[in-house]
């Protein structure tokens, strides 16, 4: 009997059928962590974890680079400039804490990127400041588990010579999530820029970069939004006019949006109605994207019912969402 066999469920009915749902629902998401983290066997050796209070996920990556987890506090930049760190830079798009890395001696530059990918342009900045700036130089987002290590993943193939494997590999370590699709697709279709291209790149990097404003954002969250309606068409799956989405990775970039929103410092200055109304449309999103991923898990069984049940919830998380977006619009737009 081979291992699909013996997990077919087998006239699940009843009762079962509501463990099975509830089992799906909570694993859906560790199964995708335990996913993330194979294949991890060709990061190159100098890469090793660190340990230093205020930074997580916290790697040395060369004699050069290290990556991480933006600093919190005077404790984090203390550990960063005892370790001689000359330069840091940012892609999240949190406004960094210059004042507090200059106190320390250290220069920011802050090019920040989305869940969704390293821009081709950007990646050529990201590798031209990587050269040019004094080092040793750290590289972060958030949490430093996504952004971040797929910045210094172009950054290190372009000058320690990694390759598309090995970079692919220290996402993996790193624990970037492997529904960030695009991330990992940037990596592996990286091209080291040409002399040329990087020349064109003017080399006064800015230490803070305008946080787009809100109708941006709005702008960028529609978007996705248009793609889940289409999805929901398509009975959440892919949509035959729209062969090149990704439910899962739709539905996941669209509460990024929201999450870094919620960040934001153009949001801290919003009424508390405001704040708790998106925090709403967050939690929403969440739950939506939970859904679909158990949804498209429960697809590769045949159950009907089953899948009746998950596509319930599933829509039924969808209107939520809807409804968050339109309270807000009402109360804060309209
Ligand atoms: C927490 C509040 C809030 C939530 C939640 C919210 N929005 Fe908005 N949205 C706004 C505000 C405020 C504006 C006006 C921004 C401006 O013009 O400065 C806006 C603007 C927009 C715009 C117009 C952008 C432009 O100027 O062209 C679109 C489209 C939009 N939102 C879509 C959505 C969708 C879709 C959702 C849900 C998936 C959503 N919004 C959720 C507050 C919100």
């Amino acid at each position: 009997m081979n291992i699909k066999e013996q997990h077919q469920p087998k006239g699940i009915r009843g009762r079962s059928l509501f463990l099975l749902l509830t089992i799906l629902s909570l694993s859906a998401s560790s199964l995708l962590q335990a996913q993330s983290f194979s294949g991890t066997n060709h990061v190159p050796t100098t890469v090793h974890p660190l340990t230093a209070k205020g930074i997580e996920n916290f790697f040395q990556l060369s004699d050069r680079f290290y990556s991480g987890s933006a600093p919190e506090g005077e404790s984090a930049f203390a550990e960063l400039k005892n370790r001689g760190i000359k330069t840091i830079i940012t892609v999240d798009g949190a406004k960094p804490d210059v004042e507090t890395a200059h106190r320390f001696g250290i220069r920011y530059v802050h090019l920040p990127i989305g869940y969704d990918g390293v821009p081709t342009n950007q990646a050529i900045r990201l590798v031209k400041a990587a050269e040019t700036l004094p080092g040793p130089i750290y590289i972060h987002c958030h949490h430093g588990m996504h952004r971040g290590p797929a910045g210094a993943a172009v950054i290190c193939m372009a000058t320690e010579g990694w390759s598309a494997e090995q970079a692919d590999s220290w996402l993996r370590l790193a624990g970037t999530a492997t529904n960030y699709a695009g991330l990992y697709k940037s990596v592996e279709q990286f091209q080291v820029p040409t002399p040329e291209a990087l020349k064109k790149v003017p080399a006064n990097f800015p230490e803070q970069s305008p946080v787009s404003p809100l109708a941006d954002v709005m702008i960028q969250i529609d978007e996705r939004f248009e793609n889940l309606k289409l999805i929901k068409k398509a009975g959440y799956s892919v949509p035959t006019s729209h062969p090149d989405l990704d439910p899962a990775h739709e539905a996941l970039l669209l509460n990024e949006l929201f999450k870094e929103l919620l960040r934001s410092p153009a949001t801290a200055r919003r009424t508390q109605d405001f704040q708790a109304k998106l925090q709403e449309a967050e939690g929403c999103s969440h739950q939506f994207y939970n859904a679909l991923i158990s949804t498209n898990i429960s697809g590769g069984y045949s159950v009907a019912a089953f899948k009746q049940l998950n596509a319930a919830i599933t829509d039924a998380t969808f209107k939520k969402v809807t409804d968050s977006c339109t309270a807000c619009h009402k109360a804060h737009r309209n």
